[in-house]
């Protein structure tokens, strides 16, 4: 049903989850984001606070709430890095779900390792019953899809990058809970609408450029969503080229 929906486009997709979403919302928990201050993490926000779900987002101290400002959001301030910080987090809150839109900072090659292992850790003695998480193509051994025939042993900590999102990616299959991970590659810029031409695969040999808003409409799209359980999604979408035209790469 899912990918029947997939090809029918993002944004049709959005429109037929926003209608039952406010239903969905009264029925037990709240969603809890970790890196919803971030570019990815605020259009997701964006898009459940609109559809009526009742949405935390976790933020150190120090995050840039600005792409939030207006919004009907609650915020748990942490670090997670810091296992009693998302503890703390998961045990305030009777979440249903978590997303998980994090980056991790430039030369931390064990960040996905301790960041997921914490979320993890919190999320199954507090009954959390979903995670969707956002990784990066490329995660563990779906690297020797790419590495020949893009170098990328030639680029200096990129395979260590990815080992890490695969350690990620595998604590979250470990877990026992419900999950979705949704793999992205060569983002657009910021500000970049939707396309209109995204689709969830399963095929882990794609790696095409997305668009964040594409990848913010799928991750709603899959809350609460059984057609997406326990899947390992790649976004393909043929309508953006790389790099953006105009402007460098981010
Ligand atoms: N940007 C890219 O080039 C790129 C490429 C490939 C894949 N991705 C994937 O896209 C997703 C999000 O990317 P993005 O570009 O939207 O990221 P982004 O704008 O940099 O946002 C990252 C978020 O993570 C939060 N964060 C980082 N470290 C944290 C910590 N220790 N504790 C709590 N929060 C922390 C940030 O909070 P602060 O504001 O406090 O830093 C921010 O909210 C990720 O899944 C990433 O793997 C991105």
């Amino acid at each position: 049903m899912l990918l029947r929906r997939i090809v029918v486009g993002a944004l049709a997709a959005f429109l037929s989850f926003a209608a039952t979403a406010s239903v969905r919302a009264a029925d037990d928990g709240g969603i809890l984001v970790f890196g919803g201050t971030g570019r990815l993490g605020s259009d997701i926000v964006n898009l459940l606070v609109k559809a009526g779900q009742d949405v935390t987002v976790f933020a150190r101290s120090t995050s840039n709430r600005d792409r939030l400002k207006g919004l009907d959001v609650k915020y748990v301030t942490g670090d997670v890095l810091n296992d009693g910080d998302v503890a703390a987090a998961l045990a305030g809150g009777n979440y249903r779900t978590v997303i998980v839109a994090l980056i991790a900072p430039q030369g931390d090659m064990t960040f996905y390792s301790k960041a997921i292992k914490h979320i993890t850790d919190h999320a199954q003695t507090t009954g959390v019953k979903q995670i969707i998480h956002h990784g990066a193509v490329g995660a563990g051994k779906n690297a020797e899809n790419f590495r020949v025939a893009y170098g990328w042993d030639k680029r200096p900590g990129l395979l260590d990058r990815l080992a890490d999102q695969g350690v990620g990616e595998d604590l979250i299959k470990a877990s026992g809970i419900t999950y979705t991970i949704i793999r992205n590659a060569r983002i657009y810029p910021e500000d970049t609408p939707s396309t209109g031409h995204a689709v969830l695969t399963e095929d882990d040999t794609v790696m095409t450029p997305n668009a964040r808003a594409d990848l913010a409409i799928y991750t709603v799209e899959c809350v609460d969503n059984p057609d997406c359980a326990n899947k390992t999604y790649h976004m393909r979408d043929t309508s953006l080229t790389w790099p953006p035209p105009g402007r460098g790469a981010e």
